[in-house]
């Protein structure tokens, strides 16, 4: 696995391609270590419960093979693994190495490294063969990838045929007052909180929000799903579509 050797800097909306990966590998390395803390923190405790949830729309199987794109610190491998049978296996895959070593901890604390092994991986060249998984999910990681469709197809591509991709990720609030609301905490509360209280020195309060605007939509992911080849496409909307899951099949 490769580490980063670069001191933090400060991650800018503007980037593209191989500057917007570099930045993002800087961002995650540097808040590896408190991410969890802070997930829990600034999401009120709710991003487990999404994540159990999404998890939940997973099919049973025997002895599957799953893969968690943008793994990080592994939460929703975990939650992913019971589902693959006693004999499966789940694929961790992160670009980052400092939260895959995180993740790594904890899959080791619960006895499970014969059973979710963490890769470092792009989502947009997974490397894997056609037809490899039964599921793929991932969790909060699409919409910092540079080419959302190329990772998308490349998702597809390694899934078996009737196999589902889970994909939970930040989306757009259905009620008006909701949206204002949480324009406030995410522009305002937020970079306040990362600033003032957290110290932060590498962007990501300013990143976070400014992620979740530009990422498409419910209904705009589902049309970059079909145009990737999905079938059966569907969203649902948690927390007032603060979060959506979007469920696919190949
Ligand atoms: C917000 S964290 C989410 C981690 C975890 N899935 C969760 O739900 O807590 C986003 C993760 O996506 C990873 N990531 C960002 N761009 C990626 C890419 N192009 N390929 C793979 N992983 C990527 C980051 O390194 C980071 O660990």
């Amino acid at each position: 696995m490769a580490q980063d050797s670069q001191a933090p800097a400060k991650v800018v909306s503007t980037w593209s391609g191989q500057a917007r990966e570099q930045a993002v590998q800087r961002m995650f390395t540097a808040i590896a270590g408190v991410y969890d803390l802070n997930n829990t923190l600034l999401s009120f405790g709710l991003h487990y419960r999404w994540k159990k949830i999404a998890a939940s729309l997973i099919t049973p199987v025997d002895q599957g093979m799953a893969l968690d794109v943008g793994a990080g610190t592994a939460d929703l491998a975990l939650l992913v693994e019971p589902r693959m049978g006693p004999k499966g296996r789940v694929i961790a895959s992160d670009l980052n190495h400092a939260m895959l070593s995180e993740g790594l901890k904890k899959v080791a604390d619960k006895g499970l490294a014969d059973k979710i092994i963490c890769l470092q991986a792009s989502a947009e060249h997974l490397g894997f063969a056609d037809n490899t998984f039964d599921a793929v999910t991932t969790g909060f990681c699409m919409r910092n990838v540079g080419d959302l469709p190329q990772a998308v197809s490349e998702i597809r591509r390694i899934i078996k045929p009737g196999g589902r991709f889970i994909c939970l990720e930040f989306s757009r609030p259905v009620f008006g007052w909701l949206r204002t609301l949480y324009d406030w905490y995410s522009f305002t509360l937020l970079p306040w909180i990362g600033t003032k209280v957290a110290r932060d020195s590498t962007g990501v309060y300013e990143y976070l929000p400014a992620s979740i605007r530009t990422f498409p939509d419910q209904e705009r992911l589902c049309q970059i799903l079909r145009a990737a080849g999905f079938q059966q496409v569907e969203y649902r909307n948690l927390t007032g579509g603060i979060v959506a899951i979007h469920i696919a099949v190949k």
